[in-house]
C-alpha cells in the first residue's frame, strides 16, 4: 500500500508539472484528492491493513496530500504569473512609433475668398445680408427696374421654376430686399454673398456661381465715395499697387452704371496671356442705384442717394489663385482643393 501511495504521488507531481493551466490543475485536484479521486480510492483499502501499519499508512496518506496541495498552490501561482507576462507581452505599446495621421480639411478657396471680400467690407463698416436662392421675379426684376419685356433680361438667362418664381440670377434683390427692412434708417451699408444662377455653361461660366454684392445708402453718396470704396477693396484684394479704372456700362438699376477694371497682377498693366494683352481685368459691374429703385424700396430718391456693385466670386478666385478653367473649383478634386 506504501508503494500504491508513493506510485499515486509520483503521478500527480508529474501531472501537475506538465498542467498548462488553471483548469488543468482543478481536473488534477478533483483527480488525485476528490472524493471519488485516487488518494480515497487508496485510502479504502486501510481496513485490510494491521493496526500496526495503518498510523504509518495514515501520516504518509496525509503527507501526500498536503505534498500534492502545496504542488497545486505554487503551480496555480506559477501559471496566474506566466498568463499576466504572457498579456503583458501581448498588449504592449511602443509609444514611439508614428501615430496615424489625422486627415485634416482646409478650406475650399472660394470660401476663403468670400470670407476675405467679407472681411475687407466689414473693416469698413458694412454689415453682411442673405436673401433667398428662389427668389421672385418682382425682386430679381421688376424692382431693380427691369420690368417684364425689358431687352436687358437677355443679359441674364434664368432658370424660372414657376410663372413668377426663379433661381436668383443675381444678389441685387438683396438690395430691394434690405432697403425695404432698414427704411427710413440711413446710412445702410450692407454686403450680400451668396449663388447665384444663370444659364451658362463653359470654361469661364457655371450654371451656379458666387457672387457679392454691395451697396450703400445715405444722404449725400456720390460717384467718388463708390471709386474710393471700391479702390480700397482693389487694394486689400490684390496688393497696394493694383490700380482700378472704371469704364462706362449699362445696368437697368444703376445709373450711372460702370465696370471696374483693375491692373493685371501677372504683367503689372503690360499686357500679357491672362489680360489677353490689355493690362486690365475686368473684377465687377457696379453703379449709382437708380432713382426708381431707391423709391419701389421706401426710400426718397430726392433725399438719398446710394452706390451698388456686385463681383464673381469665382472670378476673384481664378484671377488670385490663376486658376484658367472655373470647372475646377466645383470638381472636389483633393489634388486640386489640398493646394489652398
Ligand atoms: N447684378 C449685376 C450682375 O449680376 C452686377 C451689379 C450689381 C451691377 C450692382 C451694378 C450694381 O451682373
Amino acid at each position: 500500500m506504501e508503494q500504491q501511495l508513493k506510485k499515486l504521488m509520483a503521478e500527480a507531481e508529474e501531472a501537475l508539472a506538465r498542467a498548462e493551466d488553471l483548469d488543468e490543475l482543478n481536473g488534477i485536484r478533483v483527480r488525485f484528492l476528490g472524493k471519488n479521486g485516487l488518494l480515497t480510492g487508496v485510502l479504502r483499502g486501510m481496513s485490510k491493513l494491521s493496526a500496526e501499519e495503518r498510523p504509518r499508512v495514515g501520516r504518509l496518506a496525509n503527507e501526500i496530500r498536503e505534498k500534492i496541495e502545496d504542488t497545486l498552490a505554487r503551480r496555480a501561482a506559477e501559471i496566474k504569473e506566466k498568463v499576466k507576462t504572457a498579456r503583458l507581452e501581448a498588449e504592449k505599446i511602443d509609444v514611439t512609433l508614428p501615430g496615424t495621421p489625422f486627415l485634416t480639411g482646409s478650406k475650399h478657396p472660394l470660401t476663403a475668398i468670400q470670407e476675405e471680400i467679407e472681411d475687407i467690407f466689414l473693416g469698413m463698416g458694412y454689415s453682411i445680408e442673405e436673401g433667398p436662392e428662389i427668389e421672385l421675379d418682382y425682386y430679381n426684376f421688376e424692382a431693380l427696374n427691369l420690368p417684364k419685356d425689358h431687352p436687358a433680361r437677355d443679359m441674364q438667362d434664368s432658370f424660372f421654376v414657376g410663372p413668377e418664381m426663379l433661381l436668383r440670377t443675381h444678389t441685387s434683390p438683396v438690395q430691394v430686399r434690405t432697403m425695404e427692412r432698414t427704411v427710413p434708417a440711413l446710412p445702410v451699408r450692407v454686403i450680400a454673398p451668396g449663388r447665384v444662377y444663370r444659364r451658362d455653361d463653359d470654361a469661364t461660366h457655371s450654371p451656379m456661381f458666387n457672387q457679392v454684392e454691395g451697396f450703400a445708402i445715405d444722404k449725400r453718396v456720390t460717384l467718388g465715395d463708390l471709386k474710393g470704396t471700391l479702390q480700397v477693396f482693389a487694394e486689400k484684394m490684390f496688393g497696394r499697387q493694383t490700380r482700378t479704372r472704371f469704364r462706362p456700362s449699362y445696368f437697368p438699376f444703376t445709373e450711372p452704371s460702370a465696370e471696374m477694371d483693375i491692373s493685371c497682377g501677372m504683367c503689372g498693366g503690360k499686357g500679357c496671356r491672362v489680360c489677353s494683352y490689355t493690362g486690365w481685368l475686368e473684377i465687377l459691374g457696379c453703379g449709382m442705384i437708380h432713382p426708381r429703385v431707391l423709391e419701389v424700396s421706401g426710400y426718397d430718391p430726392e433725399e438719398v442717394t446710394g452706390f451698388a456693385f456686385g463681383m464673381g466670386v469665382e472670378r476673384i478666385a481664378m484671377l488670385k489663385y490663376d486658376i484658367n478653367d472655373m470647372r475646377v473649383l466645383f470638381d472636389n478634386d483633393l489634388r486640386f482643393l489640398k493646394q489652398f
